[in-house]
């Protein structure tokens, strides 16, 4: 049963968008954009992939200032100069791309640029732990105030950025993707704050491809398709299939692949008790004794809560690792070690990885660098057409993939985040691996997408492509893979064919 919507019939809006259009070179981000939100209202926003939400929202975070249109907040209309007008009024966001400076620590993280100082006008480091420590505290979480951003796994990173937001108490808050790093149990703590948040009277406006997630809680879901509103419902009026028709303008069929379509052919990776040590402990283990095969046309699922090693287990099979493991990998039939990614690429190994702007993505170049940058090599040989051949490259992926671009020559960094994403998995589509390691690949990609990967990842498979695939969604390996491996605590705890794969088996073995 759905929590009823808590919204009070009275209340007034609190923010109103008017006409706001937002052109970039080459895209017309948003197009005459109205709508309002009430004051303690939890507002959703959905749209595919480069719809305009994050483009929305930075216009009333302050980060964007540049646009037509008008703004009202609280009956006045503004104008924010920056982030810091905006949060003089009272409105804080947590970003979809994480915001945060890697060398600092997670409490200098979210005093940034507001650091609290002591009676002499000294920095007061203790004193921000302290703050720190009490908004982790509130999100059920163990994150280390002093631990350096970079040593934090994605999800971590997550939440130092929504105890930012949260420590700047804002009655408004833009939560922009903010579970797309979480695990389900860090999810439902975040929910458990929120929950806290309304009561106490804070507008939320949140943005997610998670349908469960969006009508949980929504009090109002508004459509965004192509910069422009399309629909605004109360939650109890519309379905997420409806939502979902609404964003795509067609209706989506996921495809499940069909039971011995191809049965899989020889293998081409054998790992045979693998380990990984954990740094400074000589016998406790991030992975210990796994040991499986992958067959060539064969799609492989690693299911594992939170800290099982799913991501330790593709690093070490890319020659990622943080110090080598120990055990044997085969690589059609040859034993292969792996010091570094280039060999592992060299061998045929692709890796996507979850955190695609810290090993993913290249900011300074463009969409095109971006998806040819591992390809080059071969194209080498051909040098003067190589500008041309990059280009065919290029345009080609972006028509199969679907992604939103004004050319291939725009800087990656003006794609909307799914697009992103999209990018890094055809920059390794383009390297012809043998063995496309996927570590949570549809992470912020939108329903169509990912019909539309999963459909390019089953055609793949039938050309004898060999696919390991983790998902931070049991639905998504349901749907996908052939086979399900289940990692608990770094040990392999069961087995699973598709047929005999369930949410309740999976769970169960995980938490062994
Ligand atoms: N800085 C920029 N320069 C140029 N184009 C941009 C820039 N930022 C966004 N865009 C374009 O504006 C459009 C909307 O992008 P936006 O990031 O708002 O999408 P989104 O709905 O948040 O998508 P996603 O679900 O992928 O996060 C996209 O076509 C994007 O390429
Ligand atoms: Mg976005």
């Amino acid at each position: 049963m759905l929590p009823p919507s808590i919204l009070p019939a009275d209340s007034r809006p609190v923010i109103a968008f008017h006409g706001v259009t937002k052109k970039f070179p080459g895209v017309v981000a948003l197009s005459g954009v109205t709508f309002d939100v009430r004051q303690g209202e939890f507002y959703s926003i959905c749209g595919e992939n480069g719809a305009g939400k994050s483009t929305l929202m930075k216009i009333l975070s302050g980060v964007i200032t540049d646009y037509d249109g008008s703004l009202t907040v609280r009956g006045e209309e503004v104008r924010f100069r920056g982030t810091r007008d905006a949060e003089a009024a009272g409105i804080s966001i947590i970003h979809q791309e994480l915001n945060l400076v890697e060398q600092l620590s997670a409490a200098a993280n979210i005093f940034l640029g507001r650091e609290l100082r002591g009676r002499l006008g000294f920095r007061d480091d203790a004193a921000m732990q302290r703050e720190a420590a009490h908004w982790f505290a509130q999100l059920e979480c163990d994150v280390d105030p002093r631990c350096p951003v970079h040593r934090l796994r994605v999800g971590d990173q997550q939440l130092v950025e929504i105890a930012k937001a949260l420590s700047l108490r804002s009655d408004i808050l833009i939560m922009d993707e903010p579970t797309s790093a979480l695990t389900e149990s860090e999810v439902a703590r975040l929910f458990r704050v929120i929950d806290r948040l309304r009561t106490a009277g804070v507008t939320i406006l949140y943005i997610s491809h998670k349908m469960d997630e969006v009508f949980r809680l929504s009090d109002r879901i508004l459509v965004l398709r192509d910069g422009q509103v399309v629909n605004v419902e109360r939650r109890e009026e519309t379905t997420p299939s409806r939502v979902t028709h609404q964003m795509v303008g067609r209706e989506i069929e996921t495809v499940a692949r069909e039971v011995d379509s191809h049965p899989p052919g020889a293998p081409v990776l054998e790992v045979r008790n693998l380990s990984l040590r954990r740094r400074g402990h000589a016998r406790r283990w991030r992975l210990e004794q796994v040991s499986f095969t992958l067959r060539r046309g064969e799609i492989l699922g690693i299911a594992g809560l939170m800290g099982a090693g799913r991501t330790e287990l593709l690093e070490c099979l890319f020659g990622a690792s943080e110090e080598p493991p120990a055990g044997e990998i085969w690589l059609d039939g040859r034993r292969v070690h792996f010091a570094h990614p280039s060999e592992a690429k060299q061998a045929g190994i692709a890796l996507v990885t979850e955190d695609r702007k810290r090993l993913g993505l290249f900011a300074h170049m463009s969409v095109k660098e971006n998806m040819t940058l591992c390809h080059l090599p071969q194209a080498m040989p051909l040098g003067f057409i190589q500008g041309r051949k990059e280009q065919a490259l290029a345009a080609e992926l972006t028509t199969q993939l679907g992604v939103k671009t004004a050319s291939t020559a725009a800087p990656i960094t003006s794609l909307s985040g799914g697009n992103q994403q999209k990018c890094i998995i055809g920059r390794w589509l383009l390297t012809s691996p043998q063995v496309l390691l996927l570590d949570d690949p549809t992470r912020g990609i939108d329903v169509g997408a990912k019909a539309e990967l999963y459909r390019l990842i089953d055609d793949l498979c039938r050309d004898g492509l060999a696919i390991l695939l983790t998902s931070s969604e049991l639905p998504e390996l349901l749907t996908v893979c052939d086979r399900i491996l289940v990692l608990s605590e770094g040990r392999l705890t069961a087995e699973f064919s598709r047929a005999e794969a369930t949410e309740e088996r999976i769970l169960e073995a995980a938490m062994r």
